[in-house]
């Protein structure tokens, strides 16, 4: 009797400390929810040590796609400077493909109107001339226009994309078959991974599957970006809340594997001079990729000069691969009035610094050096926009017009 009591004490014991180990476990998993190791063959050393920098053709031309479009982009981004300060990447969205396979190899085939010369053609043009292929494609039945996808397909469709050269696939995800859970996703988007890398070229994967299932959990390795939000439309509003949701994500963020918060809209009018400034300076802080989804064909000389400040690129092409974490100021919750504040520690020791007023009036926003993490008597400050430089022992402030942003490099000691 006494002993059947032990034993039911020890059960419920034994339970209850069962409860709180898994329970540790979970509070664990979910702390150290950082990326998933990678799975197959390793990604080519090198892809994606930097987040990508280049073109697509979706946000301005949507299905409006042809060889002619691809190649003169490509062009007008030699002659106005733009390729050499890195913008390389030259990517076809969506609406390249005829409506069926090929009956007989059941290969992808391009639109013969669209591309009459074929796909391989198109890559021999960029290549010839320092430009990289991207193409797209989906990891459902079909694409969001409603073309194949490349379910089931994923061997045969990346063989395909090999042979003809190309060297980015963003894949995205329509038309998935009911699957819905995090496991589902990440066996469709391994396997175009797993195929793509079984071709031997190092093949960019951009996974877009806009943030439903946490990529940021589970991509690296898988491919080298991942979209974190819905499509990004040309408004203030919507960049806005896109930056919202991808600011909190820096810890995902590093070489190998960046957070996507989507093309810029920079020279799609949309926004005034000063929000287009605004989402270049926040898309480099946070080492996005910087993918125009402009025609650079008819760029107006100011969206040129946004997409082509050096500095600003540099940061966001720093090394080290870090995403600006946002910081807490004026005694708020980082960002929760609406005045930002970002740091981005850079691969000299510096960091790059953004003070952003997200409100619709003028705002004053300061930050100090120790706040930044940075220990000294004295500090050199670049203003990168502006181009001016000066020396602060600690504060570094500024008064913003209403959506606007400003971004200092600060060197990592006393001057
Ligand atoms: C999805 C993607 C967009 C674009 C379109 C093409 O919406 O998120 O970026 O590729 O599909 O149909």
């Amino acid at each position: 009797m006494s002993l059947r009591v032990v034993s039911r004490r020890q059960a419920i014991l034994w339970a209850a400390s069962g409860v709180v180990v898994v329970a540790l476990l979970v509070v664990v998993a979910l702390v150290v929810s950082r990326p998933s190791p990678p799975h197959g063959a390793p990604a080519p050393a090198g892809l994606g040590a930097t987040p990508p920098m280049g073109w697509n053709s979706w946000n301005h031309f949507g299905c409006d796609v042809d060889a002619d479009l691809v190649e003169s982009t490509a062009d007008a981004m030699a002659a106005n400077g733009m390729q050499k300060l890195g913008y390389r990447a030259v990517n076809i969205d969506d609406c390249w493909m005829s409506p069926q396979r090929d009956p007989h190899t059941g290969e992808l085939v391009p639109d013969p109107k669209k591309f009459p010369q074929g796909m391989a053609a198109v890559a021999d043009y960029l290549h010839a001339r320092g430009f990289t292929l991207g193409i797209y494609e989906d990891a459902g039945t079909r694409t969001c226009a409603g073309f194949p996808g490349s379910l089931g397909h994923e061997r045969l469709d990346a063989r395909t994309f090999a042979r003809w050269g190309v060297d980015t696939l963003k894949y995205d995800n329509c038309h998935r078959g009911g699957s819905t859970t995090t496991v589902q996703y990440i066996a469709r988007y391994r396997a175009m991974s797993d195929a793509l890398r079984a071709t031997g070229r190092p093949i960019f994967l951009a996974v877009c599957e806009w943030g439903v299932n946490r990529p940021w959990t589970w991509a690296r390795g898988i491919g080298q970006s991942w979209r974190t939000t819905h499509d990004i439309k040309d408004s203030y509003a919507s960049m806005l809340a896109i930056f919202q949701q991808n600011v909190r994500l820096a810890a995902f963020a590093g070489p190998g594997g960046w957070n996507d918060p989507d093309m810029l809209e920079i020279g799609n009018g949309g926004m005034t001079p000063t929000e287009q400034r605004t989402e270049f300076t926040l898309w480099a802080a946070m080492a996005a990729p910087l993918i125009a989804g402009a025609d650079l064909r008819s760029l107006s000389s100011d969206a040129l000069a946004v997409y082509s400040n050096a500095e600003v690129i540099a940061i966001d092409q720093d090394r080290l691969g870090r995403q600006a974490v946002p910081i807490a100021a004026h005694g708020q919750v980082a960002g929760s009035d609406g005045r930002w504040v970002l740091s981005k520690p850079l691969a000299d020791g510096g960091r790059a610094v953004v003070l952003f007023n997200a409100t619709d009036s003028p705002e004053s926003i300061s930050t100090s050096a120790a706040a930044l993490g940075l220990h000294g008597s004295s500090f050199a400050v670049r203003d990168v926009w502006s181009g001016k430089s000066f020396v602060t022992a600690s504060s570094i402030s500024s008064r913003l017009a209403a959506h606007g942003a400003v971004m200092f490099r600060v060197a990592p000691s006393s001057p």
